[in-house]
């Protein structure tokens, strides 16, 4: 079928089968490598995306589901503050659940920007870093949530 999605801010076009996720369409249609499969099964968060500015798994998300709304990825999100800070923090090692977990701290700016270290702590629970680089991602995501909440406009 005939699929039009909205991502990164541009209207997409894919020749999908119904059942078909949308962590695969992004990846295999589009090339938007960023969102990993990692554990496939809602476990580990590494194919976070946004959809509505909430944060969902790609991998349990139909792509059909996200049609009419406003998916963002990891690759829409050069320049913000959650690039910036894990950057800079080094909040990475092999660097395969970056995406997911900026994808995941970028929704959270937005919805919840005063959020404190318990509430930061419950929200990132759905996301998993294999190499245990846990401290220098809460540096990180101290540093995003001093910088403002997106406006509207912004990715
Ligand atoms: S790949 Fe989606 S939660 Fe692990
Ligand atoms: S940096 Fe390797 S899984 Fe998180």
């Amino acid at each position: 079928m005939k699929l039009e999605l909205n991502v990164n801010g541009e209207v997409r076009h894919a020749d999908v089968r119904p059942a078909e996720l949308l962590l695969d369409v992004l990846r295999e249609n589009f090339g938007l490598t960023g969102a990993k499969p990692g554990c496939r099964n809602g476990d580990c968060g590494a194919c976070t995306v946004t959809v509505d500015g909430w944060p969902m798994k790609s991998c349990l998300m139909l792509a059909v589901e996200a049609a009419g709304k406003a998916v963002q990825t990891v690759e829409g999100l050069g320049g913000t503050p959650e690039q910036t800070a894990f950057v800079e923090k080094f909040a990475f090692q092999c660097g395969y659940c970056t995406p997911g977990f900026i994808m995941n701290v970028h929704a959270l700016r937005r919805i919840h920007p005063q959020a404190d270290e318990a509430a930061v702590r419950d929200w990132l629970q759905s996301n998993i870093c294999r190499c245990s680089g846990y401290e220098e991602i809460r540096e990180a995501v101290e540093c995003v949530l001093r910088s403002r909440p997106p406006a509207d406009n912004e990715p």
